[in-house]
């Protein structure tokens, strides 16, 4: 098998084929079973985060150094010389300077594409705004598989804020190259931008639009609920917020495999009292975030598969 990611970027999902996706699966999948793989001894991994994070940061930090890998960054643009005025620009040269591969999240949609274009050496779209999260995206489909043995043939309902939310975006683009039937879930001032639906419809995919959870609740094998993204908002979203929120007693009429996913960090919209469900699988999800960075991270940087 070809190592199509060896060198390469991950700005967006639309990068990946099958093919490419399945490598990413199985090398997650191998280095679950044995998680010690030093094989990225000489390298350094350049952590830039310009934007809040808990779990892509510190899962990126903690893949690269089960990997044997030395982390250089940071979590706040505070402390950098963009302070005193140096572009975003002269940032990512000099991250390409010291690092093998860089890592960013930022504000902005298109940053992440734009310091591809400036560095020589990959880097990895963390999060671009409300644009994209592939690596989030791969977690969300490694973890649908892990909890389903399948992807194809799934029925999934995206709940929330479809129109902001980066992990819905790259989820769709994803869920794309599969047989999988979609129930869009969210009030109309949050409803998947237009051309994510124009891409669905292109490639055929089967989806609905909903505007109550219990619509779909006895359909579906996986419930990927999302936060309202409040820092994405122009207007007080503080009304969004009682729109979606899953309730134990929803789930009586859930399938019995149903799994319930989120990207988390979650809110209002998935209640504590719900992660003693059998059917919650977030933070089983948000684990996986290790081994599949991993696997990304030893995929982009060694041309060899485990
Ligand atoms: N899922 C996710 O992107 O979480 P963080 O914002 O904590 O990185």
């Amino acid at each position: 098998m070809t190592n199509l990611l060896f060198k390469h970027d991950l700005i967006s999902i639309k990068e990946l084929d099958l093919a490419s996706l399945e490598l990413i699966f199985s090398t997650a999948e191998k280095i679950k079973l044995n998680p010690v793989h030093a094989i990225l001894n000489d390298k350094i991994i350049a952590h830039c985060f310009f934007e809040a994070s808990t779990r892509t940061r510190l899962s990126f930090e903690t893949a690269a150094l089960k990997l044997g890998a030395k982390n250089i960054g940071f979590a706040n643009a505070e402390s950098l010389s963009l302070k005193k005025g140096e572009s975003l620009q002269d940032t990512i040269r000099m991250m390409d300077e010291y690092a093998d591969l860089i890592i960013i999240r930022h504000p902005l949609e298109g940053a992440a594409a734009f310091a591809a274009i400036v560095a020589e050496h990959p880097v990895i779209n963390a999060g671009d705004g409300a644009n994209q999260h592939p690596s989030q995206a791969i977690i969300d489909l490694f973890s649908m598989r892990e909890c389903q043995n399948k992807i194809n043939g799934l029925a999934i309902a995206l709940v929330g804020d479809l129109k902001y939310a980066r992990t819905i975006h790259s989820l769709c683009q994803a869920c794309s190259l599969f047989d999988i039937r979609l129930y869009l879930v969210a009030p109309e001032l949050l409803a998947l931008p237009n051309d994510i639906c124009d891409m669905l419809k292109k490639r055929g995919v089967r989806f609905s639009y909903h505007h109550s959870l219990e619509e779909v609740i006895s359909k579906i094998d996986i419930l990927y609920m999302t936060r309202i993204q409040e820092e994405r908002f122009n207007s007080d979203p503080s009304l969004m917020h009682e729109t979606f929120i899953l309730t134990p007693s929803m789930l009586t009429y859930a399938k019995p495999n149903l799994k319930i996913l989120h990207p988390l960090p979650r809110i209002k919209e998935l209640p504590v009292e719900i992660d003693e469900s059998a059917h919650a699988y977030y933070f089983q999800q948000a684990k996986n975030g290790v081994v599949v960075r991993q696997a990304l991270l030893s995929l982009i940087l060694n041309e060899s598969i485990l």
